[in-house]
């Protein structure tokens, strides 16, 4: 709808032997942290963040993380709701009570909970891209990590003509161009951790925070992706030798009739 499909990026999470690069996954947790959580929902659980095939972060580290955050329980003995420190198994609570609240305080559009958007959005480059990009072989799946980053990167200055209406902002990759969320990242907004030489090993860009908070979003959405890819690989493998075998067993059982 009037929006270029974004361009593609190198994500260590394609193809057949695709894994995350926990790294990776670490840094946009951090980015998503300090920048994205004040507005948005991630509706998942503190302890996946230690699961193996994410970010991988200890189960210490994970439960130090869970305290920091409020969570809503009860009703007690007393029939009260109270506030308590989270746990491993509680899920990241939303800064909004509700979705018209969120929606109230972000001029009437609610910034959407984000853990299933890698798999939500996607993009059409047209025919005949759209069934080369289904063939095996070529199957691409980073379409909705390829949005995300283009998003993080998109905003500009709207071009000579184009009105901006009151609270929208323009962006080169969000379908109709006009999206409520204001730029939400600047560079070296975020601080990255140091390697040994005292400097970040990634840049601390835009450009940077919006890869690794597409790949972590990617894990969100799909946090046995690893997983999925590794089993199907060795059905492929199972496969292949059981069609072979059956074709030889078929030979040999009517090599008798000519
Ligand atoms: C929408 C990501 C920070 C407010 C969205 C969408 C994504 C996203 C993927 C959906 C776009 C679509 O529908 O295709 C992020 C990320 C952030 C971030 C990764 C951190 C870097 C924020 C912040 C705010 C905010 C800080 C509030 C000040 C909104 C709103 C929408 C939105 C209001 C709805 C936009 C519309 O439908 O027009 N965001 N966001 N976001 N976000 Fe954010």
């Amino acid at each position: 709808e009037g929006a270029p499909p974004p361009p593609r990026q190198n994500w260590s999470f394609s193809g057949i032997f695709g894994t995350f690069d926990r790294a990776q996954l670490q840094r946009g947790f951090k980015v998503y942290r300090e920048v994205c959580q004040s507005c948005h929902q991630l509706d998942i659980p503190f302890r996946t963040l230690s699961q193996p095939g994410g970010p991988q972060f200890s189960t210490a580290q994970v439960a130090a993380l869970a305290a920091e955050y409020k969570i809503q329980d009860g009703p007690n003995d007393a029939g009260d709701m109270f506030e308590r420190p989270g746990r491993p198994a509680d899920k990241f609570p939303w800064t909004f009570p509700n979705a018209q609240a969120a929606a109230a305080a972000n001029g009437g559009k609610a910034p959407p909970p984000l853990q299933l958007m890698a798999k939500a959005r996607s993009y059409e480059r047209g025919f005949p891209w759209w069934i080369i990009d289904t063939l095996p072989g070529f199957v691409y799946q980073e379409h909705g990590p390829d949005y995300l980053h283009a998003l993080m990167v998109g905003y500009e200055p709207a071009p000579a003509g184009f009105t901006v209406p009151q609270g929208g902002h323009y962006n080169k990759y969000f379908p109709g161009h006009i999206i409520a969320m204001p730029k939400p990242i600047a560079d070296g907004q975020v601080e990255y951790p140091k390697g040994p030489d005292g400097k970040s090993p990634v840049p601390e860009t835009i450009d940077q925070y919006a890869k690794d908070l597409a790949a972590f979003l990617m894990w969100t959405a799909e946090p046995t992706l690893e997983q999925r890819k590794r089993t199907g690989f060795m059905v492929m493998i199972f496969l292949a030798v059981f069609a072979y075998g059956m074709y030889y067993t078929k030979k040999k059982i009517w090599s008798g009739l000519h």
